[in-house]
């Protein structure tokens, strides 16, 4: 249990979600959220335990990616799962016209398709996919929109994979002196602090899921909203 960030922070906004904010800074930002990925969140050991257990190889399967930001993780996926014989198929949505404009400007794949829209959506057009995830967007949400998300994310997938920061006060000081010195010009080391104070700790989360929803923990400082996994 967290002992200075006892309470969730959940009045605090990130400084990207400000529709005014800085232009360069937020095209930093999403620039830079693949190394931060890389170092943080853990998607290869998720993908070797977790995903490819379910993807046969010769296979075609589709994937939700919830709140895509700055648009690595459906990539990185999809060529993970290229290179074990599997075609994947990301769609990946979020609902800032900001984030759509910075996807435009990667090098496009045809197994991703990255589109601006809220999960709702998706459900009121009839989607399904076999894998329902998302990246560090539970911090953002309301109790309300969790519980909106989980009812979305059960609407449309198979399974999901809701992957996110834990609250804890080593996760804000380990943020702070990993980050600061390498990430200026963006806002990455600041949103992440307001992150990690805005983030659940595994015991609020599952305090808030229904059944059958589970909170694992992969690693310290993480957390892990699955289901049918
Ligand atoms: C911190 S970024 C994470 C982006 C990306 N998933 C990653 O891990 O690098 C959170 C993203 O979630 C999006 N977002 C915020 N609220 C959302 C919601 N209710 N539904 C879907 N996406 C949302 C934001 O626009 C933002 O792009």
């Amino acid at each position: 249990m967290p002992l200075f960030l006892r309470t969730r922070a959940r009045h605090l906004r990130e400084r990207m979600d400000d529709p005014a904010c800085d232009p360069a800074r937020l095209h930093a930002t999403y620039a830079r959220f693949g190394a931060v990925n890389r170092l943080f969140a853990g998607w290869g050991v998720l993908y070797c335990r977790l995903l490819r257990p379910r993807l046969s190889p010769g296979g075609r399967y589709r994937l939700l990616d919830i709140g895509f930001g700055g648009g690595d993780i459906p990539h990185q996926l999809v060529r993970w799962a290229e290179r074990d014989g599997v075609t994947l198929e990301v769609t990946a949505i979020d609902p800032d016209p900001r984030a759509l404009h910075y996807a435009r400007t990667l090098p496009p794949s045809p197994r991703v398709r990255f589109e601006r829209a809220h999960s709702s959506e998706l459900v009121a057009r009839g989607e399904r996919f076999d894998v329902v995830i998302s990246n560090h967007l539970l911090h953002h949400l309301s109790d309300a929109e969790l519980r909106g998300l989980c009812a979305d994310s059960v609407a449309l997938g198979e399974v999901a994979l809701h992957n996110d920061i834990a609250r804890a006060d080593v996760a804000y000081l380990g943020f702070a002196a990993l980050t600061a010195p390498f990430f200026r010009g963006s806002y990455i080391t600041p949103d992440g602090l307001t992150s990690v104070r805005r983030a659940f700790t595994p015991e609020e989360l599952e305090a808030l899921v229904p059944a059958p929803w589970r909170v694992l923990r992969p690693y310290p400082y993480r957390l892990l909203l699955s289901y049918g996994l």
